[in-house]
């Protein structure tokens, strides 16, 4: 008998489901019933605290177009997991024990960037471990594309297409936020897909006068309306310079919830023109997969299966030119794919005259 255990973790996204079902339906295919699936509830948190249970097949039926994870997932910070904290819990141990205590062949993990550091650190301790990249950044290293990117994409492109329609009726500029902390792929395509005449990415640091007089020239150009497609963690050049502490100061004393409403503040002290800001938010990770999602979501867990097969543990499933490869835990934890500064998505956006406030 094979014994697997599953978990989603970190922020959720669409094609989950997809991909969870498509690890179960892949060792159900190979193994029959000589498998036992075993569905950990709420990310590592399960695996800490034991909160686990035996699926069966009927679990993984009817779920392929449905959003969020029917696991369900929590945060658990990486650099917390060898602290001991008020509650006395050792992390690493009990995710340990409980592993051996459901008798595990193998440990599938869907997580982004923070998950894959806690794989690795479970692989490092002797653990099978195999994962999934999944995130609507599409910030994991060692693959082209992670699940959950195409439909938040599809998602905040909307959201800037209909802010057109509102735009050019009262001649307005509008700030859409998009979701990405560290980095800006889901804002660059959907600022692109969306037409947006200003892209800020936290990999550019933008000049508050350079977008200042981008919206100028399009308003004397007799332009009406202006969109401004922003990274939730896009920088002024500013806020670049400083280190870690002084950046951290100045954010919190911040009167403003967010980058684009104080760069809405800051660019009304110095046009007349009326400024609105739009914050789609976790909308952006709602919702059914996109087409694109699901197909990936479906290889990603067939191939993960096939890694469990072939007992190739320690790997992430990656997409790299087209085909499904592996790629080791302890190269992908850690790193972060940001956004190339001069990659030809960003040179093909310049071409065109967006701007990126640099
Ligand atoms: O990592 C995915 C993501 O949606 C980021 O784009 C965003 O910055 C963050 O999660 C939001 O986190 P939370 O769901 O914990 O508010």
């Amino acid at each position: 008998m094979k014994r697997i255990g599953i978990l989603t973790s970190g922020g959720d996204c669409q094609g989950l489901n997809a991909a969870i079902r498509g690890v179960a339906k892949g060792l159900y295919e190979h193994y029959g019933k000589d498998v036992e699936i075993y569905g950990i509830q709420d990310g590592y948190r399960g695996l800490i605290h034991g909160e686990y249970k035996l699926m069966d097949r009927d679990n993984f039926s009817g779920i392929l177009t449905l959003g969020g994870t029917i696991l369900g997932t929590s945060r658990q910070p990486f650099k917390m997991m060898r602290q001991i904290e008020d509650d006395k819990v050792d992390k690493v141990r009990n995710m340990k024990e409980n592993y051996k205590k459901m008798k595990l062949d193998c440990l599938v993990v869907l997580g982004g960037n923070g998950t894959h550091k806690t794989a690795n650190l479970l692989s490092e301790e002797g653990l099978n471990v195999v994962s999934l990249p999944k995130t609507i950044d599409n910030d994991v290293w060692g693959t082209e594309m992670t699940f959950g990117f195409h439909s938040a994409a599809e998602i905040a492109t909307n959201v800037i297409d209909c802010i057109h329609t509102t735009a050019t009726s009262h001649g307005r500029i509008f700030i859409v936020e998009v979701m990405g902390h560290k980095v800006g792929w889901l804002t660059l395509q959907a600022g692109i897909a969306g037409g947006a005449d200003v892209i800020l990415l936290p990999e550019i640091p933008y000049d508050v006068n350079k977008v200042v007089k981008v919206l100028r020239r399009r308003n004397e150009r007799g332009s009406r309306f202006s969109i401004l497609a922003v990274a939730e963690g896009a920088l002024s050049k500013e806020e670049a310079a400083m280190s870690k502490k002084e950046f951290k100061a100045a954010r919190a004393s911040m009167e403003f919830p967010s980058i684009s409403y104080r760069l809405a503040h800051e660019l009304s002290e110095r046009l007349s023109q009326e400024i609105r800001v739009v914050v789609p938010g976790h909308f952006q990770r709602g919702g059914s997969p996109c087409p694109y999602d699901r197909v990936l979501s479906t290889r990603f867990g067939t191939a993960a299966a096939q890694l469990i097969i072939n007992k190739n543990y320690g790997n992430m499933v990656a997409l790299q030119n087209g085909e499904i490869v592996p790629v080791p835990l302890k190269e992908v934890a850690g790193k972060l794919k940001t956004v190339p500064t001069d990659c030809s998505l960003i040179r093909s956006a310049r071409d065109i005259g967006v701007s990126f406030g640099d």
